[in-house]
This record gives C-alpha cells, structure tokens and sequence, in this order.
C-alpha cells in the first residue's frame, strides 16, 4: 500500500484551517511565521515557495525574508535576534543550507526555542531527547503522523534510520525510541515510540543484513537507489526522505525528483512504501504548519 502523504498532508491542512478560522471567530490575531532564505539555492527557493504556499492555504500569515548570498554572518545574527524579539512573530525558519561562510550551528543556536518551529536549536533537540516538551524537527514529526494515520504501530518493532543527519537521523531515531506517553500535543493516539532502533550511515558494515531485520526502513541518505528489493523483508515498511534531482533531457524541467529508494522493485516487497514525490515531502511542510500553531499557543 501507498503511504499517501500528499492526502494526508491536505487532510491535516484542513484541520489546521478549522482551528485557525476558529481564532478568527473568537476575534483572536492568526498566527504568523517568518522564513528567512539567503542566496539563491533553487531547491530552497521552490521549499519556501511550497511553504508560503501552504500558510496561505489554512490561513497562517507568512513573511518571506530574503537576504543576497554576500550577507555576513553577523548581520543574518541581528535578523535572528530581531525575529526573537519581534512580538508579532510566533515562529521563524532560516532555510538551510546557508552559504560557506556562515557557520550553520552559530544561526541556530541563537534562535529562541519556543519560536524555533524547524526544531533545529540545541535546545529544543536536548528537550526532544530528554522528553520535555518541545519543538520536533518538521521531518520526523511528519514521519511519524504519516506511520500514525496509516496506524502502522512502532511499539517492539525493530525501525532502522539510514541516515545521522541533525535534521532527520538523529531526531527520527530519537522520537521512534521514545516513550509514547512523551508525545507530542496534537499528535494522533497510534502507538508510537517503543521501538528497538538502529541507525546506520555511510560507514555502516553490511547494511544489507541490518536492513532485513527491520520491520521498518526509513532512508535520509540523500543518496538515489540506496534501498534495493534485496535489502527488503517481504511486509515491511519502507520510509523514504531522500529528494534527489537527477538529470531526466524528457521531463520538463530537465531533471525529476527520486528517492533512496528503488521503488518499483522494492514497492513489490514493502507492506506499506513512501512515493517520491508525494510522501514525506507534503508531511514535513504540514508540520511546519503545526509546529508553527503549537508554538502560537504556547505563546498565547
Ligand atoms: N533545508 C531542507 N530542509 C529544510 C528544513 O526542513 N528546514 C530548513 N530550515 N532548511 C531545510
């Protein structure tokens, strides 16, 4: 079966807009989230553009702020300190990657965690590990409501993460570890967390036998046709967060998008498999749109 993250990701927009308009009735302000963006990466454009998108579509005010790629690390500084301290702001992003000479781990870190709505900040990261409330990382959060609304439960199975990103990996392995009663507010009720996790990256020995012990695959390497039908038991599940361009002289724009993931052959196997494009993409910019209302409410 399909794991359809584009219906559910409209689904759960829905539910957005409903509350959203529901402040609006009671005379309430909407909330407002701010993306920063330096230079020009043309996948970063067409994220944030996809981003601004979906706040305008449940109702979320949206400020778009871009900076030239020439920015010096300490003025894209002031911006996050103003942002932090800008009252009519409840979240912001700084869309990543920045430009070499800006040192990524210096931005996020100054970002104020109740208004770091990617959940990139040491601080909201420690609280996720610790199980304090806190802000997720958009991916993973996404992951886990699609595995959620599919009612595909976590509770024993063995999950393995191809993937040590701080974005994805980390934090994916850290909430399918978690005790569910540490879930998130606004979660769905399906039995996640619990789960015996491994992750593997690119210095992995024999990934191939790791990965016919899970029950469920979820592949962040960023590398195309990583997960092979070989490397699949039959009636697993299989995750697949990697968005690769690749140079296609038919399609329209001179390139398509793929996953990690062989999906023809490894789709004959899997239980459940994560399409590229369709999946996990729609589900990270959806809980954007929840991070960015959780982070509201705590305000207000
Ligand atoms: N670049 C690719 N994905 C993301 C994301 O989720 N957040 C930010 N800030 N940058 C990204």
């Amino acid at each position: 079966m399909i794991l359809d993250g584009k219906k559910i990701a409209a689904e759960i927009r829905g539910e957005i807009r409903e509350q959203v308009e529901a402040l609006k009735a009671a005379g309430k302000r909407v909330p407002k989230l701010a993306i920063v963006i330096v230079g020009h990466n043309p996948a970063s454009e067409t994220y944030v553009n996809n981003k601004l998108k979906a706040c305008a579509e449940v109702g979320i005010e949206a400020e778009k702020i871009a900076y030239p790629e020439e920015i010096t690390e300490q003025t894209l500084l002031a911006e996050v300190h103003r942002l932090n301290n800008d009252p009519s702001i409840d979240g912001f992003i700084v869309q990543l990657p920045l430009p070499s000479h800006i040192t990524e781990t210096t931005i996020l870190s100054a970002i104020d965690y109740r208004k770091d709505v990617d959940g990139l900040t040491p601080e909201n990261v420690g609280r996720t590990v610790q199980g304090l409330p806190s802000i997720v990382s958009a991916t993973p959060r996404g992951i886990r409501e699609l595995l959620a609304r599919y009612d595909i439960a976590t509770e024993g199975k063995h999950v393995v993460v191809i993937g040590r990103s701080n974005i994805v990996g980390k934090p994916m392995a850290i909430l399918l570890m978690q005790r569910p009663y540490l879930s998130l507010p606004g979660m769905s009720a399906a039995s996640l967390g619990d789960a015996t996790v491994t992750i593997c990256h690119s210095k992995t020995q024999d990934l191939k036998s790791i990965c016919l012990t899970a029950d469920i695959i979820i592949v962040a390497a960023g590398c195309p046709g990583l997960l092979t039908a070989e490397m699949v038991r039959e009636g697993a599940t299989v995750i697949d967060v990697g968005i690769n361009r690749v140079d296609d002289a038919n399609a329209p724009r001179g390139y398509r998008l793929v996953g990690d993931v062989d999906f023809e052959h490894v789709s004959q196997k899997a239980a459940y498999i994560s399409p590229v494009p369709g999946g996990v993409g729609p589900m990270t910019i959806v809980s954007l749109l929840q991070n960015t209302l959780q982070a509201y409410k705590c305000k207000v």
